[in-house]
């Protein structure tokens, strides 16, 4: 069978509109890709498609939008919440407005303070700007979620009872956000930094946060021009939950497709990236840090080191030992035990991916190349080797060349290599053992 992939993941990436640009994510990939990659594959009416890293939800979006069933897990709280929000309909944009004026006033109304003890928001807001952003969370709990107890929805039994409709609020509230703490964003992307001492903290004033929170409602809202006019019941076509990718709630063979592109290998912290939103669920410092720890290519070394696999195939292990043996500080003491925990999950995921997986089910993936140093780490070859070793049969692959990598953004790169470009592959397998 041969496949051809017309779509860069990325193309179009760099001009969000649409769901799309309600939350700005570094590793999303775009809605055309996932509908090519749908019209590529056949699947029948009623089919289920997974997306184990489902990241800001592009693939639950569009495989539900096209009829059929999705399922989305990541382990951050926060882009279950963005996937959850690209489950609302443009027909709910009058609920959606009346709902905005009933938390705005509502906010208003609350005199408790605080809600949560310590308030992280605290880290980058006075005690009084900080209120006021609660306040608004607490109201779209109560609004949106008809909640009559405060929940800190960072944890994930309460997570559960946010609906779309109330995700898309939480969404607009990041924005918001983000928005006034634009100052402690670092130049590298991926990073956000805290004042260093109080008195750098933030102080806004109560109308400023309630004006901006309905601008980026009624933004959001504008959004919906760029979206298909046809009703699909997104809500009811799609589950989307907190899980690691190395333990699936699913069944076995369960799904007929899956649709990925895995944390890049480039350790990226994807909870720090997140952390203004973290704070504003409500998530306690000691969790911050159990959260480092499980996503895939954190920084963080854990406790107990993994060793070295045979399944991982040639290219990993020979990849692995050029990392260990490498002359640059800390390439054996730190560097190498990142790597070691990364291939290690990402296998572990893959062994799960082929469980839910159905017999002659199709996984897509969607990887990018990096560099430690002048060692290049092939990603997409090392998937092809870890999926052989299961049985799966490659359909394609093609190669397009990325725009956004983190050698762009880091000039230090440069120093060892003078091509900084990445590549961002496209691998379509077929499971055909099992
Ligand atoms: C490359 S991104 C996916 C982006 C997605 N395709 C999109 O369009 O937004 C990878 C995702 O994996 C998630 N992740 C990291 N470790 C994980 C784990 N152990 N289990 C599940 N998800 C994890 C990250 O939070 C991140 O959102």
């Amino acid at each position: 069978m041969l496949l051809e992939v017309s779509n860069n993941p990325k193309r179009d990436f760099l001009y969000k509109f649409g769901k799309t640009a309600w939350y700005e994510y570094y590793a999303g990939y775009s809605p055309r890709f996932v509908k090519n990659i749908l019209d590529i594959l056949n699947l029948q009416e009623g089919d289920i498609i997974l997306d184990p890293w489902n990241g800001s939800g592009t693939t639950t979006q569009v495989a539900a939008e096209n009829k059929y069933y999705s399922v989305g897990f990541d382990i951050n709280p926060i882009m279950v919440i963005v996937s959850k929000a690209r489950c609302v309909n443009r027909n709910s944009i009058p609920k959606l407005l009346m709902i905005c004026e009933k938390i705005i006033k509502k906010a208003r109304y609350y005199r408790k303070y605080p809600w949560i003890s310590p308030e992280p928001l605290e880290i980058w807001l006075t005690p009084k700007s900080a209120k006021v952003f609660r306040n608004i969370e607490r109201a779209i709990q109560q609004i949106a979620c008809d909640k009559d107890k405060y929940l800190i929805i960072f944890y994930e039994e309460s997570l559960e009872s946010i609906n779309s409709v109330a995700a898309f609020f939480y969404v607009a509230l990041f924005r918001t956000l983000k928005k006034f703490l634009e100052k402690f964003r670092a130049s590298n992307p991926t990073w956000i930094k805290k004042p260093k001492s109080p008195e750098e903290r933030v102080d806004l004033k109560k109308e400023d946060i309630f004006r901006e929170f309905q601008y980026q409602v009624e933004f959001m809202i504008n959004q919906f021009e760029h979206e298909s006019d046809s009703y699909v019941d997104l809500e009811r076509l799609t589950k989307i939950d907190i899980a690691s990718s190395d333990n699936i709630p699913l069944k076995d063979n369960e799904i007929d497709a899956v649709i990925t592109s895995p944390p890049y290998c480039t350790r990226i912290d994807y909870a720090v990236l997140t952390s203004l939103e973290l704070a504003l669920i409500g998530c306690p410092i000691e969790e911050m840090k159990k959260l480092r720890k499980r996503m895939i290519g954190s920084p963080v070394i854990n406790e107990n080191i993994p060793t070295l696999n045979s399944n991982w195939g040639k290219t990993c292990l020979e990849t692995l030992s050029k990392i260990n043996s490498h002359n640059s500080k800390a390439s054996k003491t730190y560097y190498y035990k990142t790597y070691l925990q990364y291939f290690d999950s990402i296998y572990k995921s893959i062994v799960e991916i082929n469980r839910v997986l159905k017999r002659n089910g199709y996984g897509v993936f969607v990887v990018q190349d990096s560099y430690y140093k002048d060692v290049h780490v092939n990603l997409s070859q090392i998937i092809i080797e870890m999926t052989k070793g299961l049985g799966w049969t490659q359909c394609c692959k093609e190669d397009f060349e990325s725009k956004v990598s983190m050698a762009e953004i880091n000039p230090k790169i440069r120093k060892y290599r003078a091509n900084t470009k990445s590549v961002e592959s496209v691998i379509i397998f077929k499971k055909t053992r099992g």
